[in-house]
């Protein structure tokens, strides 16, 4: 299935590959010729100070703020400015910032809506998130800021076969021992060949997860680099990231 785009660099697998995306608001232009790419199996970080433009990465490459020009390449294949739902059923899932689960359903009404099917699929859920089983029928407003963070990472994994996930600050505004959990979370579903672009503000969890990292500044990809060399690099920690 894969064509003579993505096969044609030596070794190399490529999941996804983001060319020069530029993406307007109106007339504010939010991302400047951003490119980035991700290798199956590869943890890919992009991180950057408030409003730096991640989210509105990932709101480009998933469909929701379609980019004025540029490529997103899914395993060779332009689907820049194709539908989220299509998107979707063509393999990139993604967890949004906050969350957004809904508070009013019951977990297992949360991973109905997202499947969009029964429950016979929910097993391996509850056996990958101990949490949300002994949870099943609580209402997704009242699980903890973990919890929740637990349910939208369970619900994004249910639907379509995916072949790359998407986290949005999944650590933000949790107490620390927490992050710990949903890093462990994290840490194990790429352990297990999940291939992910994850976005993060904290700095050190996303050198936690990452093998590679871009950092993103006004709307410009200013860096890329493992996550090892960023790591020694504390110029650039300090400068980019406010990391002392
Ligand atoms: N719906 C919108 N309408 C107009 N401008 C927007 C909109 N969403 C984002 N922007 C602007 O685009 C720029 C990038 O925002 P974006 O949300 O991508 O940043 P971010 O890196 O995700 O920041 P944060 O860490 O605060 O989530 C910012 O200047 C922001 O004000
Ligand atoms: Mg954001």
């Amino acid at each position: 299935m894969s064509d003579a785009a993505a096969t044609t660099e030596e070794g190399s697998d490529s999941i996804l590959e983001v060319e020069n995306l530029n993406t307007f608001y109106g007339k504010s232009h939010a991302l400047f010729d951003v490119s980035l790419s991700i290798e199956r199996g590869e943890s890919v970080a992009l991180v950057g100070r408030n409003g730096a433009g991640k989210t509105t990465t990932l709101r480009s490459i998933m469909g929701i703020q379609p980019p004025k020009s540029g490529a997103v390449r899914l395993h060779g294949e332009d689907i820049a400015g194709r539908s989220p739902d299509e998107v979707r059923r063509r393999g990139i899932s993604w967890v949004p910032e906050g969350r957004r689960i809904f508070p009013d359903l019951t977990v297992r009404e949360n991973l109905r809506v997202a499947a969009g099917s029964g429950d016979e699929e929910f097993e391996e859920v509850y056996r990958r998130f101990p949490r949300l089983d002994e949870r099943r029928n609580q209402l997704g407003g009242t699980l903890s800021g973990g919890e929740q963070q637990m349910l939208a990472i369970a619900r994004a994994l249910l639907g379509p076969e995916m072949s790359l996930l998407m986290l949005d600050e999944p650590t933000e505004g949790l107490a620390p021992q927490i992050v710990d959990d949903v890093v462990d979370i994290v840490d194990r579903l790429n352990a297990e060949g999940v291939t992910m672009l994850i976005v993060e503000q904290n700095a050190q969890v996303a050198l936690e997860l990452a093998d590679r990292v871009y950092v993103i500044e006004t709307g410009h990809i200013e860096y890329e680099g493992t996550s090892a060399e960023l790591r020694e690099n504390r110029e650039l920690m300090e400068s980019y990231l406010g990391v002392q």
